[in-house]
């Protein structure tokens, strides 16, 4: 991959943080400098953020790699470092959560609420027979009681398993069962695009095969009628709302399992990330501190995440409760009751900083600039972005229609394994360039290498690869040692790197442009080529909303690019338009072979293209596993669209 990629976007425009943003700033560029002269002093320092019960002997034990051990001997809990400690500094009356349910129900959540919360739902699991290491799993939707539900396993030293309240009854029981659950923590239902939307009884029917589980405790949110059984089902708030609401948090070790996160995994099983106590909150909570810039005085924060993925993990209940935040929750969907929801919210609340998916930020695009123009957006203050390559021409939209071009943009790379943010520009530091997460935060080393395991200089390509061990690692794969050396550290074993499994380049600065999984790489007549880049070029048109590019087989030039694309509302483009356009942005190698035209293009649930379907159509091939898309029908218009058309 490394001699290759010479046909890169060149992006020049740069965006250095506003004068009185860097001057005010949380974390400054000596961060980096204390970094790199002590590394592990600096991230002992940041635990220094935390309360612990007992300070740790040695900051990391690498001694057996790839299972590190970060703050050995020290003690902490975490759900006191969300709630208890604030309380006692007198923020208890503080909102930590003001949450707004989909059809326009909200609460406001303070501290000491979330704290007696937590603590009735702690008393009532330990009533309920779970102790110190079991598994819960939770199946919810986006209401307070996911965050209490983690909190209060988190404080009697229980590991969660937080289901996606989107997934099947296949993937809920399959997670249940690796991890051995004990109980299951779900609603009757949650609201999604105006309507009640059952969860129950997916539970119920993912139970009826998991004889570990003993006990399955229901929120009630929309009112729908469930089915009971008797001795096995209570109700929250039959039980945790009349519990006691005094619980004294215990000391867990540092390396006590917090939580266990399933990735999907494109083919095989899904792989139980495992992340444990004293690291992953030390990082959790430093890179929300230095990222998101947060001051918990003035900002009022909102994460668009799902709890059911790594960012809500970090971003909306870790990162945020332990640093004190006042913070935004919405239970639906963008576009419901009106496709100015989310502008509508950052009015109502004052929303100083917000942090969503380039997925959403490329439909808000398509939807149109008049939408958030009919708000008052002007609170923001900082901008981020996660979970996919974000195109550069996404990301001046978002500075410009949402950000009101004066905010910072902060794009963060990150996995879940990597349990919280690795690559990112520092807000007040950082000269940004739209598209690039630009580089590893203070005391992170990341970097791009070859096939061989060499790094690449300046201008080069390859494989994105982390060179040691951070705080927030994965500690393995939830009962799969093997697979977790096999999947992560065996690529690069001689050096001793993570193998993230991203592509990414260096540009002639040095800064990190992150290319999507290596899976999403095209071989073109001896050319790799990044399906990131050729969307990005095509995002670059003034026509186009959201393209997908993928490599189809192709008998003279190996691979040839075909893209899908997604034109903005009233705009019109054709194919030859577009084809030059690409070749003129990015070189005559990149042009696509064809071009469809499409109304929606298949996503994951978490929100990521599914480049294989779209590469099953281009080859022509029957489709492969549907089952982690988000709206089946959508392979259905494609599919007659190409027929049509090709
Ligand atoms: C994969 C991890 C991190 C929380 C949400 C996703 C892609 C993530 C970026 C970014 C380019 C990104 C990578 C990564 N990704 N953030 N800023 N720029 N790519 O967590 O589901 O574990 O996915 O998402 O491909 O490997 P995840």
């Amino acid at each position: 991959m490394s001699e290759t990629l010479e046909n890169l976007l060149s992006e020049d425009r740069q965006f250095p943080p506003p004068a009185d943003f860097a001057a005010n700033a949380n974390v400054t560029a000596a961060a980096y400098d204390e970094a790199a002269a002590d590394r592990l002093a600096f991230w002992a320092k940041q635990a220094q953020r935390l309360d612990w019960f007992q300070e740790w002997d040695q900051v990391l034990d690498w001694s057996n790699p790839p299972f590190a051990k970060w703050f050995v001997g020290g003690t902490l809990n975490v759900a006191y470092n969300c709630l208890d400690r604030h309380l006692a500094a007198g923020n208890g009356d503080k909102v930590a959560i003001h949450w707004e349910g989909e059809p326009g129900d909200s609460r406001a959540i303070t501290y000491a609420d979330l704290h007696a919360e937590v603590c009735r739902a702690a008393n009532t699991l330990t009533d309920l027979g779970v102790t110190a290491g079991d598994r819960v799993a939770i199946y919810l939707p986006m209401i307070p009681e996911a965050a209490v539900a983690m909190l209060a396993c988190a404080r009697i030293g229980a590991t969660h398993s937080v289901v996606f309240g989107g997934f099947s009854k296949d993937a809920l029981s399959g997670r249940i069962k690796d991890a051995s659950a004990k109980v299951v923590i779900t609603a009757d239902g949650g609201f999604r695009r105006g309507n009640p939307s059952a969860l129950k009884p997916t539970v119920d029917e993912a139970v009826a095969e998991c004889p570990t589980i003993e006990k399955v405790l229901v929120v009630r949110r929309t009112g729908q009628d469930v089915d009971w059984t008797e001795g096995r089902d209570l109700w929250w708030h039959e039980t945790v709302a009349t519990a006691s609401d005094k619980h004294e948090a215990q000391p867990f070790d540092a390396e006590h399992p917090l939580f266990i996160l399933y990735t999907s995994g494109t083919t095989a099983k899904p792989k139980g990330i495992l992340h444990t106590t004293g690291g992953y909150l030390t990082q959790a909570s430093y890179t929300h501190h230095a990222v998101f810039d947060l001051k918990p005085e003035t900002d009022v924060y909102w994460c668009t995440a799902d709890i059911g993925w790594v960012t809500g993990h970090s971003y909306i209940v870790y990162g945020p409760l332990s640093n004190g935040a006042t913070q935004v929750m919405y239970e639906g969907t963008p576009d419901t009751p009106h496709r100015g929801r989310f502008w509508e919210i950052v009015q109502k609340y004052g929303v100083t900083i917000l942090y969503t998916a380039p997925t959403a930020i490329r439909t808000f695009a398509k939807w149109g600039d008049d939408i958030p123009a009919q708000f008052d957006l002007s609170s923001l203050r900082l901008l981020g972005s996660v979970g996919e390559p974000i195109n550069p021409e996404a990301w001046m939209w978002y500075r410009e229609h949402i950000g009101g071009g004066r905010t910072p943009v902060v794009d963060t790379w990150w996995q879940t394994e990597t349990g919280a943010i690795m690559i990112s520009p520092l807000p007040g530091v950082t000269a940004c360039k739209p598209g690039s997460a630009m580089g590893p935060l203070p005391g992170i080393a990341a970097d791009v290498v070859n096939d061989a395991g060499q790094i690449v200089g300046n201008g080069g390509g390859g494989y994105l690869v982390l060179n040691e061990p951070w705080p927030s690692m994965l500690r393995t794969i939830w009962g799969d040692d093997q697979r977790f050396i096999d999947t992560y550290w065996s690529r690069f074993a001689e050096h001793g790197y993570y193998f993230a499994g991203d592509g990414a380049k260096k540009d002639d600065d040095g800064a990190l442009w992150l290319l999507g999984r290596v899976d999403d790489v095209m071989l073109v007549s001896g050319h790799n080529i990044s399906t990131t880049e050729v969307e990005s070029a095509l995002v670059s048109h003034p026509a186009v909303a959201e393209s997908a590019v993928v490599g189809a087989t192709d008998p003279t030039t190996g691979q040839a690019v075909v893209a899908f694309v997604i034109l903005k509302g009233n705009a019109s483009a054709s194919e030859a338009e577009l084809k030059d356009h690409v070749a003129k942005t990015l070189g005559p190698i990149c042009k696509p072979r064809q071009i469809q035209f499409v109304s929606e293009l298949p996503k994951t649930r978490s929100g990521k293209i599914m480049r294989r379907l779209l590469k099953d159509i281009a080859e022509k091939r029957a489709l492969g596993d549907v089952t982690t898309l988000q709206d089946a029908g959508v392979m259905q218009l494609i599919q007659q669209g190409m027929s049509t058309t090709s």
